[in-house]
């Protein structure tokens, strides 16, 4: 696989493209098949700075993570530059390779805490937190943000040069505002605006489908990396995919059902490591399996099936059953894939 080395701060990725973080989808297992097939880096799904500070187990083991993920960043959401200073120095006990301030979450009950993208709309406070955490840490604390809470007060710009005061080490931006949720499509020329006017990386994020778009991204934004949420969910070859466009101008061949079978139970084992309990992991991989196998002949009686596995050697020969006696040809995936990814809300 080519690596396309891109500096972000002081990290060096081998890929441009990173694995964004996602509530519910992004856990070590996840995280890992990105990693595997050529993400940059990889962030954890966002946890609440109040739950990390109070020690809460449930939040430290979401943030744990393989050696094989690294770069390896965890994103956290803080109300008040002192919970951001004490979450940030007990999440530096787990030594990840950085931490990742969150000001885009649009989701009400973080909003109506005044956490998230709420922050967006007073970003004197905003730069506080980020402040505060940067000089509480000996890591890289990085801003991931929507480009204003409406379309009548982006601030982008504005809150952009705020964290690069702050010393953050790059911006991630998802080129939407708070009110628009996931709707419509991303704003890239956003992305454009906020790397003219800062010096720190900047990472463009929001409806990234493909290889190709990668391209389309950086080149028009100039970009220093770009984040992939949606596209990746039961798709890691996509990090293989852009690696390969990027390295050597030419498109990859779509993985066969083989691989995607083997990367789909590869995935699970590592569930199966990280949740105590087996059928819970089962349960949060039934997600990922649906993408796996979505656009592949006859996946629907396959899917009603599976739907119905709790023990992982029972899904483990389901998919073998299904993948390996359909030909071993490449596949590509379908649009729909992603229109019909799930959403944050
Ligand atoms: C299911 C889901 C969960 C998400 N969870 C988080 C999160 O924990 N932290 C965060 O900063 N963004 C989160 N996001 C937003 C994504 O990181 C990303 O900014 C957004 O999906 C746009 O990128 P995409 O078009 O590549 O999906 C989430 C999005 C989705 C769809």
């Amino acid at each position: 696989m080519p690596a396309v080395t891109t500096q972000l701060g002081p990290l060096t990725l081998d890929s441009p493209a990173v694995l964004a973080p996602l509530a519910g989808w992004t856990d070590t297992a996840m995280r890992r098949m990105a990693r595997q097939f050529g993400a940059g880096m990889v962030f954890s799904e966002m946890l609440s700075g109040e739950g990390t500070r109070r020690n809460n187990e449930k939040t430290r083991r979401m943030a744990g993570f393989n050696k094989e993920e690294r770069p390896y960043f965890v994103q956290y959401f803080a109300t008040s530059p002192n919970q951001a200073a004490d979450a940030a120095r007990l999440l530096e006990e787990l030594e990840p390779d950085g931490l990742d301030l969150n000001f885009g979450c649009p989701v009400k009950k973080i909003i109506l805490n005044q956490g998230g993208a709420a922050l967006l709309k007073d970003v004197g406070l905003l730069a506080r937190i980020v402040e505060a955490a940067v000089k509480a840490v000996n890591i890289p604390v990085s801003v991931k943000m929507r480009s204003g809470w409406d379309y009548r007060s982006l601030n982008a710009v504005e809150v952009a040069k705020a964290v690069e005061s702050a010393g953050a080490a790059w911006v991630t931006v998802h080129a939407r505002t708070r009110s628009e949720f996931f709707q419509g499509r991303a704003h890239w020329e956003w992305i454009g605006e906020v790397k003219n006017a800062v010096n720190i990386p900047v990472i463009g994020n929001g409806d990234v489908r493909s290889a190709e778009d990668v391209q389309t991204l950086i080149k028009a934004t100039g970009c220093d990396a770009v984040m992939i949420g949606r596209a990746a969910m039961g798709y890691p070859f996509i990090f293989r995919e852009i690696r390969h466009l990027l390295g050597t101008n030419t498109p990859a061949v779509p993985p066969t059902p083989r691989e995607r079978c083997a990367a789909a139970e590869q995935q699970l084992l590592w569930m199966l490591d990280f949740y105590s309990l087996s059928r819970r992991a089962v349960l949060e991989f039934r997600k990922h399996l649906l993408i796996y196998v979505k656009g592949l002949h006859g996946c629907a009686s396959f899917k009603r099936h599976a739907m119905n596995l709790l023990e992982p050697d029972d899904v483990i020969v389901a998919l073998r059953d299904y993948l390996l006696n359909l030909p071993d040809v490449p596949v590509e995936r379908p649009q729909s894939a992603i229109d019909e990814a799930p959403v944050w809300c």
